[in-house]
C-alpha cells in the first residue's frame, strides 16, 4: 500500500436507512435487532464501514433529522443495550459504525428548545436564534427548505425562530459557546461508547452570516443559502470541534456540505486544515438530479473534482442517498438496461478517488419507489410542499405530479429482501409502501445469481481493496467519444484503465490491457455495449 495509506480512504461504507432496512419485530418499521439480523450479508458484500441515519429518539417529522434527545435510542428501533449490542455485532465481523449528527438544529420538542421558548430571559434562550418581527412580519427574507418562511412566530414570547428546515427544527444557535460544548460533549461521549465516526447533517449551515441580512431579490421570501452556508465562521466551529474532540480519535467525519466547489472541500478536509477527513460530493448529483441525465456534464464535474483534489483534500462519493433518487432510474434504465446499468455505476464508484458510500439496495439495483396518492407519502418536504400549493389555489393534481417528481421517498422504499409478500421487509404493515417489483428484484435473486448486480458490487469491492491505484492513484482522463467516459488511475505501483458507456447505443473504443472485472460476459474487443464498463490493468 502506498505510504501514507489511511483507513477511512481505503475504507467502503454501507449506508442503513434504519426505518426501511429490516424489521425484527413485526410494527412495520425496521429496527436495530434488524440490522444485527442482517451483518452477515454487509459483511459478504465486503463493506467496512456502516454509517446510521438517526436512530435516536425524535418525534420523527423529519425521519428522524429531528432529536429531541441526543443521547437515547427511539424506542422503535430498539433501546440502548440494542445499539451496544449492534455496535459489538458489527466490530466483530470487522465492520465500524458511524452515527448520524444532526447539530444544526434539534427538534422542537427537545428541552432546550423547550426551555428555550418558555421566556425571553432564560439560560436557553440563546442556544437557539429568536429575533423580534421587522414591520409586523418575518425577521428578513430567507425561505425554508420544507416552508415558504425560515421564520416561525411564536405567541408565547412574540418573537420569531429560526428553521432553515421543517418548524419542528429550530436552528442552533452556534455562536453560543455553550452550543458548542453541548455538540461537542455528545460527540465524546458516543465516542466513549465506541463509535467510529460521524456524518455531520447539513454541517456547513451551522454559521449565519453576520446580522441576519436579507436574501437578494425580489419577492417576499427568496431561497438561497447565500447567507447561511460555507460561512467563514463554520470553519472556525469545525477546528474548534476538531480540537476539542477529533483531534486525538481514529475516526471518521464526513460532512454533509451543500453548495461545496472543488476549494470549499479543501479548505474542509485539508489534514492541515484539522477540520474534517471529508465531504460528500453533491455537484453532479444535483446536477443530474434537477437538470437531468447528461453524460457530458458528469464528466466534466467528476473529472474537475478529482483533478483538484488530488493530493489536496478527500471527498465521500456516492451516487444514491435516503435523499435522492436511485441513479439506476435517473441517469441509468431501470427497466431494459437496469442490471447492466446498476453495475456501471458500481464501477465508476468504486474506481474513483474518494471514499465509496453505498446506499442500501443500490447492491441489488433497487429502483425509485413511486406511490399513486398524496397520503401513501411520508417526506416532510413532499407533504409540506403539496399542503403549502393547495392551499393557496393550485390544482391538487397538478402539485401532486410535481411533489412526486421530487419526492425524497423515491429512495427510501423498504429493503427487498425477497420475493415474498413485502419483500420479507416485514411481517406487518409497512410504513412507506414497498416496491412491487420486488417480486424479481430482490437480495434472495441476487445471492442466487452468479452474475447478479450483487455479486458483481462484492467483487468490484474486493478489486478496489486489492488494487492501490484505485484508492490512492492520479486521476487522469482520456479522451474519447463523447458517450464514453474513460481514464486512468496511476498509482506507484501501476495503473487501471476505466472504460465507461454512459449510453444507450453501442460504440467502438479499443482499449488495451488485462481485463480485471467487467459487467459484460463476453466483451468484444473493439466495441463496448450500453451500459457496458470494464476496467483494465496497463
Ligand atoms: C440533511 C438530511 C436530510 C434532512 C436534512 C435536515 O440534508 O440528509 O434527510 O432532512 O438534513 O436535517
Amino acid at each position: 500500500m502506498s505510504g501514507n495509506s489511511v483507513w477511512w480512504k481505503e475504507a467502503i461504507v454501507y449506508q442503513v436507512y434504519p426505518k426501511s432496512f429490516y424489521d425484527s419485530d413485526g410494527d412495520g418499521i425496521g429496527d436495530l435487532p434488524g440490522i444485527i439480523a442482517k451483518l452477515d450479508v454487509l459483511q459478504q458484500l465486503g463493506v467496512d464501514v456502516i454509517w446510521l441515519n438517526p436512530v435516536y429518539v425524535s418525534p420523527e417529522v423529519d425521519n428522524g433529522y429531528d432529536i429531541s434527545d441526543y443521547q437515547a435510542i427511539n424506542p422503535k428501533f430498539g433501546t440502548m443495550a440494542d445499539f451496544e449490542h449492534l455496535l459489538a455485532e458489527a466490530h466483530r465481523r470487522g465492520l465500524r459504525v458511524i452515527m448520524d449528527l444532526v447539530v444544526n438544529h434539534t427538534s422542537d420538542q427537545h428541552e432546550w428548545f423547550h426551555e428555550s421558548r418558555t421566556t425571553r430571559e432564560n439560560a436557553y434562550r440563546d442556544y437557539f436564534i429568536w429575533r423580534d418581527p421587522v414591520n409586523g412580519r418575518e425577521p428578513n427574507n430567507w425561505a425554508g427548505h420544507f416552508t415558504q418562511s425560515a421564520w416561525s412566530f411564536d405567541d408565547a414570547t412574540g418573537q420569531y425562530y429560526l428553521h432553515i428546515f421543517s418548524p419542528q427544527q429550530p436552528d442552533l444557535n452556534w455562536e453560543n459557546p455553550a452550543v458548542r460544548q453541548e455538540v461537542q460533549r455528545i460527540m465524546a461521549w458516543w465516542l466513549a461508547k465506541g463509535i467510529d465516526g460521524f456524518r455531520l447533517d447539513a454541517i456547513n449551515l451551522i454559521a449565519k452570516a453576520p446580522g441576519l441580512p436579507d436574501n437578494r431579490g425580489d419577492g417576499r421570501y427568496i431561497f438561497s443559502i447565500e447567507n447561511f452556508c460555507n460561512q467563514p465562521r463554520f470553519h472556525d466551529y469545525l477546528r474548534e470541534m476538531n480540537h476539542a474532540v477529533l483531534a486525538q480519535q481514529d475516526v471518521l467525519t464526513v460532512g454533509e456540505c451543500a453548495a461545496l466547489t472543488v476549494d470549499d472541500a479543501i479548505a474542509v478536509s485539508a489534514p492541515d486544515r484539522h477540520e474534517l477527513n471529508m465531504a460528500f460530493l453533491f455537484e453532479h448529483t444535483d446536477y443530474y438530479n434537477t437538470v437531468g441525465k447528461d453524460p457530458q456534464k458528469l464528466k466534466e464535474i467528476l473529472t474537475r473534482w478529482q483533478v483538484g483534489l488530488h493530493g489536496r483534500g478527500w471527498v465521500g462519493l456516492a451516487f444514491n442517498n435516503h435523499d435522492q433518487p436511485r441513479v439506476v432510474s435517473c441517469f441509468g434504465d431501470d427497466t431494459r438496461y437496469r442490471e447492466e446499468s446498476a453495475k456501471l455505476f458500481a464501477t465508476l464508484l468504486l474506481t474513483l478517488e474518494g471514499t465509496p458510500f453505498l446506499f442500501q439496495g443500490e447492491e441489488i439495483g433497487m429502483t425509485n419507489a413511486v406511490y399513486a396518492t398524496i397520503e401513501e407519502y411520508n417526506d416532510v418536504g413532499t407533504v409540506n410542499l403539496y399542503r403549502e400549493q393547495v392551499a393557496a389555489g393550485a390544482d391538487p393534481q397538478v402539485v401532486f405530479e410535481r411533489v412526486r417528481a421530487t419526492s425524497r421517498d423515491r429512495g427510501r422504499s423498504p429493503y427487498q429482501w425477497d420475493g415474498s409478500a413485502d419483500a420479507g421487509f416485514t411481517t406487518g404493515i409497512p410504513w412507506i409502501g414497498v416496491n412491487p417489483n420486488h417480486v424479481a428484484v430482490n437480495l434472495q435473486e441476487n445471492l442466487d445469481d452468479p452474475d447478479s448486480i450483487f455479486h458483481y458490487y462484492r467483487r468490484m469491492i474486493a478489486l478496489r481493496k486489492a488494487t492501490p491505484a484505485l484508492v490512492y492513484g492520479r486521476f487522469e482522463a482520456v479522451p474519447a467519444p463523447d458517450a464514453l467516459f474513460v481514464y486512468r488511475r496511476i498509482g506507484d505501483e501501476g495503473s487501471c484503465l476505466v472504460v465507461l458507456n454512459l449510453s444507450e447505443e453501442s460504440v467502438e473504443f479499443a482499449a488495451e490491457g488485462t481485463l480485471l472485472i467487467g459487467t459484460h460476459a463476453q466483451p468484444e474487443k473493439n466495441r463496448l455495449q450500453p451500459y457496458e464498463a470494464r476496467v483494465y490493468r496497463e
